[in-house]
């Protein structure tokens, strides 16, 4: 064997060596940066499009509850508890919720609970209306799955974002907007009701209002 021989077996086993490293170091940054991204859930499928802000830290809050309910409720969006839990109303608000859903015989597991938008907004902010626009198609599409006899929305953003109607609350709660399909009923968030105790004998008759229609079989 020759020393030039040899030598090119060398400078070959090298290259390869080389090569290997190489493409091994591209794959694992290749495997670092997805991992990155999962972790900043850029590709949690429910939360807002890449580049807006809200989803690249926290939880998606897609929404819970009964897959063949009746009765749907659509928030605004995840607050503190939420988004640490990953779940829809159950902070303060939540409970709220919880309790007035029993005032009417129901429990959670009878309903589906959801927001306008699927994370929380940077500083609990309402939000804006870019990011309700990006999380619609999720809603629709819970919507057509659940597919219920009644939607409550709860507060302005989510009437705003279904309704399309920005009165003031004190004006359109309680009434029924027949949409075909769907009964739509505006009423309160619960947050608003935390705030000011006085609205919670209102949202009372709401809820009574929603109580009679799903029990109404010919509505
Ligand atoms: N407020 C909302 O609108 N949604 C939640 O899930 C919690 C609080």
């Amino acid at each position: 064997m020759s020393l030039c021989f040899l030598l090119k077996i060398y400078c070959l086993t090298c290259y390869l060596l080389l090569l290997f490293l190489f493409v091994s170091a591209h794959i694992c940054f290749f495997l670092f940066f997805i991992s990155y991204l999962l972790s900043l859930r850029i590709f949690a499928g429910f939360s807002y499009y890449v580049g807006s802000a809200g989803c690249l830290v926290g939880a998606s809050v897609f929404g819970e509850g009964n897959l063949h309910a009746q009765l749907m409720f659509i928030g605004e969006g995840p607050g503190q508890v939420e988004d640490e839990t990953g779940r829809p109303f159950v902070g303060p608000a939540g409970q709220l919720l919880d309790k007035m859903l029993a005032a009417i015989n129901l429990k959670r597991d009878d309903v589906y609970i959801c927001n306008i938008v699927k994370c929380r907004p940077p500083y609990n902010a309402v939000p804006k209306p870019e990011y309700a626009e990006a999380c619609m198609p999720y809603l629709r599409m819970q919507v057509r799955c659940i597919a219920p006899k009644i939607i409550v929305c709860l507060g302005k953003t989510a009437v705003t974002h279904i309704l399309k109607d920005t009165s003031a609350m004190i004006r359109i709660h309680g009434k029924v907007y027949d949409k075909g399909r769907f009964k739509i009923i505006p009423t309160y968030h619960p947050s608003a009701l935390l705030r000011d105790e006085s609205k919670k004998r209102i949202a009372w008759e709401d809820f009574k209002v929603i109580r009679d229609l799903l029990e109404d079989k010919d509505a």
